[in-house]
């Protein structure tokens, strides 16, 4: 193939071709490193969701602190902007090829269904987990759990209000018994410490101390009891103003409380009752909660909104997803189908040359663009024979057209119904019919009514066997032979019609004729004559031989052999005149001036016979042509004496009539000359006019009928053509006859153009005809 292409451009070629392989191949790199690129995006997104639904619920280790909080959510809505985007890149290149390319609509269609059906179990799990959010906060914040909670710090309160008022009354007792034996303070330590320590374990107390305002211990109830602990400073104030001032409960592991010991200098009661460490707790705990729980109330919206707008970020991130699974999903299923839609579009444009992917999936798909694969293969093919056989059509058709127009023969296509559907130019010139489109789709019988009969014959026949025949075709120019061959065209199967080729033989019939008829002559003057002499010989004998001895009816005897002798005589000339036109000679043909020739024929009559008025019409210049002037004298005379015979036959019928007329007409026409004789006779006859010029065709009592053959032998020994027809209609006269000679002017001995192109004709004829056949 690249045999002409100079090789610096081949390699060009192999360049170019490698340059737009490998930007091919970079476009697919390029569309699978967008694909798993996505992909990660995709999982990384639902990753997060999963995470942060995990953290904000509180099932990992990581504490939904507000920052984390904001942060994981942050992460989320990026994730879910970047998957928007990628979906929105390729909805944009989908709305892109859906104006340009095949297929883009169905491939839209079918991702929109995906992400139409996606949408509704993200928004499903959008709704439910946020109605299922507040249930869960309702319930949590509902009247029944607060009372509870309230309920539980008030039964830890009362208890220990009850337990901090038994201490206290317990104080008040000790306190009193110690201030009655205040005075043993100072003196009797021991006594002191003794009263206090009784007083104590009455009260069932497990510890008192008496200490200073500063905190100072001065005496304990007991040495075994819990130790202790200075209480703080500004509750020792406010015991100091004379009030009982409990302990907070924590500080003392228990129920305590101070007084001011009155009859001492700076002393005060310190005791103290521990309470159950697991009430403490619990009491603890339980006041932590209530905090929390209050904390919890009042940003209860704020909680809400949180876990609102996780599940939205997660349905979202679901939905996003499904949307890109479902345009990825619809690319693998729509992408063989846009293909194999646009491939289809183009083969439906005509383009059987559009290229496909060699491998095909082994799913249905696959299958069907196989299929369609070797459909279009098998049209193309299919298409490329019925091209291949057009063209030769095409050519065989330009053939038989040129062939057609070419042939001197007519050739006429005649369908089955027996219209007219094809017609050459010589076809439409010999019939004398106008142009093809006036004739097309005619029956031929009403264009040619004498066709008729011969086509009958041929739609008979069988294939193999044209039918030949001769017609006559009579029109206003005249009559014409036509000899005719009807072939069949007709398969197994089907009749096409008949094909008719005729040619006009009027001409070569004729001349048959008259060779014939010259045959004919020579015999019968060679036998009629040989006879004549020994009768004319015998007869003229016994005259005188026996002329004088017969005395009787001598008359008689005169009489008959004359009779005898004469009519021998007139059979001799009769004979004479049958083989002189038998012998024509052969004409001699030299350079002669026409005009002389023809001037010379009609001045005889214009002497002779002063009742009819002879014109003669020529050219001024002299006309020369190769002629045998004899020959052609003897034509002209002929001519012009048939015409005063009709003139004076039209008399004869009509005396009143008046002088007849003969005009002798010479005229050089495109290198021929035409002699042409027109009277004011009678006219020709119409039947038979052809055969007029056959010998012994005469209407005339005394002609013989050699006259216009003898004229027509001249005309053709001159290449001429002699043509019978009425005289042109004038004002002045209605009947006539006018017979014209057209002969070539350089004609010489040779044969005409005419015949050859004849010959020509036929053999093309034939040409085409074997052409059609093979
Ligand atoms: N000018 C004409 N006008 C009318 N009829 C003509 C004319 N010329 C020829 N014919 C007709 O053609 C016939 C044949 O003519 P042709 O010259 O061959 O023979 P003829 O004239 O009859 O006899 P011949 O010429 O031998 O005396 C004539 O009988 C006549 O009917
Ligand atoms: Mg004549």
């Amino acid at each position: 193939m690249a045999a002409g292409i100079p090789t610096h451009l081949n390699a060009g070629f192999s360049r170019v071709r490698a340059v737009l392989a490998s930007v091919a191949n970079a476009r697919l790199f390029g569309k699978a490193l967008r694909f798993w690129l996505s992909l990660g995006v995709v999982i990384a997104a639902i990753t997060s969701s999963v995470a942060t639904f995990l953290i904000l619920n509180g099932l990992t280790s990581i504490f939904p602190t507000n920052n984390v909080v904001l942060s994981t959510l942050g992460i989320n809505a990026s994730f879910v902007a970047i998957i928007i985007g990628i979906i929105g890149f390729q909805v944009v290149q989908l709305l892109k090829a859906r104006k340009r390319e095949a297929g883009a609509g169905l491939h839209f269609r079918i991702a929109a269904v995906f992400s139409f059906v996606a949408l509704f179990p993200a928004v499903l799990l959008a709704v439910f987990a946020t109605v299922s959010i507040d249930r869960t906060f309702d319930t949590f914040f509902s009247t029944r759990v607060k009372s509870i909670v309230n309920n539980t710090v008030e039964v830890a309160q009362s208890y220990l209000q009850e337990s901090g008022q038994v201490i206290r009354s317990d104080l008040v007792d000790v306190a009193r018994e110690v201030e009655i034996g205040a005075a043993l303070f100072t003196e009797n330590k021991a006594a002191f410490e003794r009263l206090f320590s009784s007083a104590v374990s009455l009260r069932a107390l497990p510890a008192a101390f008496i200490i200073d305002s500063r905190g100072k211990l001065l005496a304990a109830s007991s040495t075994d009891g819990p130790r202790y602990k200075a209480p703080p400073p500004a509750d020792i104030a406010r015991a100091a103003e004379g009030r009982i001032v409990p302990l907070s409960w924590d500080l003392a592991n228990g129920v305590a409380a101070i007084k001011k010991l009155n009859g001492f200098e700076d002393a005060f009661i310190y005791a103290l009752r521990p309470v159950n460490p697991n009430v403490f707790r619990l009491l603890q705990r339980t006041q932590q909660n209530i905090i929390q729980f209050q904390q919890l109330e009042y940003s209860r919206a704020q909680y809400q909104f949180v876990f609102a707008l996780m599940y939205v970020l997660l349905a979202l991130t679901l939905l996003a997803s499904a949307i890109w699974t479902g345009l990825v999903f619809a690319n693998r299923l729509v992408m063989p189908i846009r293909k194999l839609i646009g491939a289809a579009q183009e083969v439906s444009q005509g383009n059987l040359n559009v290229q496909f992917d060699d491998g095909f999936a082994r799913d249905d798909i696959g299958r069907l663009g196989q299929t369609f694969k070797q459909m279009t293969v098998d049209l193309k093919t299919q298409r490329d024979d019925i091209m291949s056989a057009n063209s030769e059509l095409d050519e065989r058709r330009r053939f038989i057209e040129a062939v057609l127009s070419g042939v001197t023969a007519g050739v006429i296509g005649v369908d089955p119904a027996g219209c007219i559907k094809l017609i050459n130019r010589s076809g439409l010139e010999l019939l004398g019919l106008p142009d093809d489109d006036g004739v097309i789709g005619k029956p031929l019988v009403e264009a040619v009514p004498e066709f008729g009969e011969v086509i009958e014959k041929g739609r008979r026949q069988s294939r193999t066997k044209p039918v030949h025949g001769q017609i006559t075709i009579v029109r206003e120019t005249g009559e014409r032979n036509f000899a005719v061959q009807v072939t069949r065209e007709k398969d197994d199967q089907a009749d096409f019609g008949v094909v008719l080729t005729f040619d006009d033989v009027t001409e070569l019939t004729v001349a048959q004729r008259t060779s014939a008829w010259a045959d004919v002559a020579r015999r019968i003057a060679h036998e009629i004559k040989n006879p004549l002499t020994p009768i004319q010989l015998s007869a003229e004998r016994i005259r005188r031989k026996y002329g004088a001895s017969i005395t009787h009816d001598r008359e008689i005897f005169e009489k008959c052999t004359e009779t005898i002798i004469r009519h021998v005589g007139d059979i001799g000339r009769m004979v004479d005149e049958f083989s002189s036109f038998a012998r024509m000679p052969q004409a001699v043909f030299e350079e002669q001036d026409i005009r002389e020739v023809v001037r010379e024929a009609v001045i005889l009559f214009q002497m002779s016979r002063s009742d009819i008025e002879y014109k003669l019409d020529m050219p001024k210049e002299k006309l020369i042509a190769l002629c045998d002037r004899r020959l052609l004298t003897q034509a002209v005379t002929n001519l012009v004496k048939n015409a005063s015979e009709a003139v004076d036959a039209y008399r004869a019928s009509n005396p009143e009539s008046g002088k007849g007329r003969v005009m002798t007409k010479l005229r050089l026409i495109d290198h021929r000359f035409d002699i042409e004789v027109v009277d004011t006779g009678v006219g020709l006859p119409k039947e038979n006019r052809h055969r007029l010029v056959e010998p012994y065709v005469t209407t005339r009592q005394k002609g013989t009928g050699l006259g216009l053959a003898i004229v027509q032998r001249i005309t053709e020994q001159h290449g001429g053509v002699l043509e019978l027809a009425d005289a042109p209609v004038t004002e002045n006269c209605d009947h006539g006859a006018r017979i014209s000679m057209t002969i070539p002017v350089s004609h010489g001995a040779e044969r005409t153009e005419k015949d050859e192109a004849r010959t020509n004709g036929q053999a093309e004829l034939m040409l085409a005809d074997s052409h059609l056949q093979s």
